[in-house]
């Protein structure tokens, strides 16, 4: 495949003889510059996704797993195998640490907590040692890497049952190849689709404040050829109302037992607009998004970022000092405006999660 998705990983372990490091684009550059940068402390993990050098849920979650490894490789510098106890005692708390670098995504904590469960097996292996643990911790942030790129061709692929032919998609923020590994969710479901049928085309919302949309959504649908409109945050009506939409695919940051969705802010907005409409709407996510362990979105802890990301556009203040602002980054999509969750397993409705997923 020549496609520029198929070419590029948003994420990878890099082995070198010493453990390696996680390599990751820079999605704060795009579209002006591709650029990747090495990550290779706990602390330098935790401020790129804090500042969103990498961002999407299922990205994030990789980039867990990764800081992980890469702290563990750091606490070999410091500690003998005498010293094991105060080894996972630090080791534990940098989990920790990390998982407080943004709070909405599940994925992070997931990816963690999958991290932290093979540490805590390890100690049933017989002569498992501090190097072995850390690289246990490399191999299995590997092993998610991959498998999130089958995952995602899977999303992909029964996510295309359900675009009408020649269907214009409306998608919000960038739930792309970007915001995963590679092939992406939402965006996952537009590749599969138009491999079948190449007349459908893209709506992609702008997503103020941050531009994912503008900037990431498009720039990898221009890429792989794919026919993209961009369109400020305020425009689904027009264009819902004058038909030009016939469904809504949206990615997911976190999903509750009932099926209400986490997604960048404003997927409410275009998922209430869909149903007076009468447009399907979709959430296109892997189960590592859907959190049975809160029974509705009234659980979901809402990321508040810095205000300037609504003040200030291309480093110029838009409005009048003084101005209030409140910046959430998510916003919960009412499990009553979902037609369905695309997952690995196949579509769901939100009512079916609990039934169909829990084990
Ligand atoms: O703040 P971001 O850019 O990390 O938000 C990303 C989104 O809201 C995506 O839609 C979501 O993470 C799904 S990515 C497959």
């Amino acid at each position: 495949m020549s496609e520029f998705h198929s070419k590029i990983k948003t994420i990878e372990w890099h082995k070198t003889n010493d453990g390696g490091c996680s390599v990751m684009v820079d999605q704060t550059k795009i579209p002006h510059s591709f650029e990747y940068v090495e990550i290779k402390t706990l602390k330098e993990m935790y401020d790129a996704i804090k500042t969103m050098i990498v961002r999407g849920a299922p990205a994030i979650g990789i980039a867990g797993a990764h800081g992980c490894a890469l702290f563990a490789l750091e606490l070999l510098k410091k500690y003998r195998e005498e010293n094991g106890a105060e080894f996972l005692k630090e080791l534990y708390e940098g989990f920790e640490y990390l998982n407080s670098s943004r709070p909405t995504a599940v994925n992070l904590s997931w990816a963690i907590k999958k991290q932290k469960e093979l540490v805590e097996d390890s100690k049933n292996i017989p002569g498992m040692t501090l190097r072995k643990i850390a690289e246990l911790l490399i191999e299995n942030a590997i092993k998610l890497e991959n498998e999130d790129i089958e995952i995602n061709k899977k999303i992909g692929d029964f996510g295309a049952e359900i675009i009408p032919k020649g269907a214009g998609i409306l998608t919000h923020c960038n739930a792309g190849a970007l915001a995963t590994v590679g092939y992406g969710t939402a965006l996952g479901v537009v590749r599969s689709a138009f491999a079948k049928d190449n007349t459908i085309q893209v709506f992609a919302d702008e997503t103020r404040p941050r531009g994912q949309g503008a900037k990431i959504t498009t720039f990898e649908l221009v890429k792989d050829g794919i026919p993209v409109t961009l369109l400020t945050d305020g425009m689904c009506s027009y264009f819902m109302k004058n038909k030009m939409i016939d469904v809504v695919v949206v990615g997911a940051d976190r999903i509750a037992a009932n099926g209400d969705t986490a997604n960048k802010i404003g997927t409410s907005t275009v998922a209430i607009t869909a149903k007076y409409y009468g447009v399907p709407f979709y959430v296109a996510a892997p189960k590592s998004t859907i959190d049975l362990s809160i029974k509705s979105g009234d659980d979901i802890v809402i990321e508040l970022r810095d205000e300037e990301e609504v003040t200030v556009v291309n480093g110029k203040r838009i409005c009048a000092e003084g101005v209030k602002v409140i910046n959430p980054s998510f916003d919960v999509t009412d499990n009553a405006l979902i037609a369905g969750i695309i997952t690995e397993d196949g579509i769901f409705k939100p009512e079916e999660l609990k039934e169909k997923l829990q084990k």
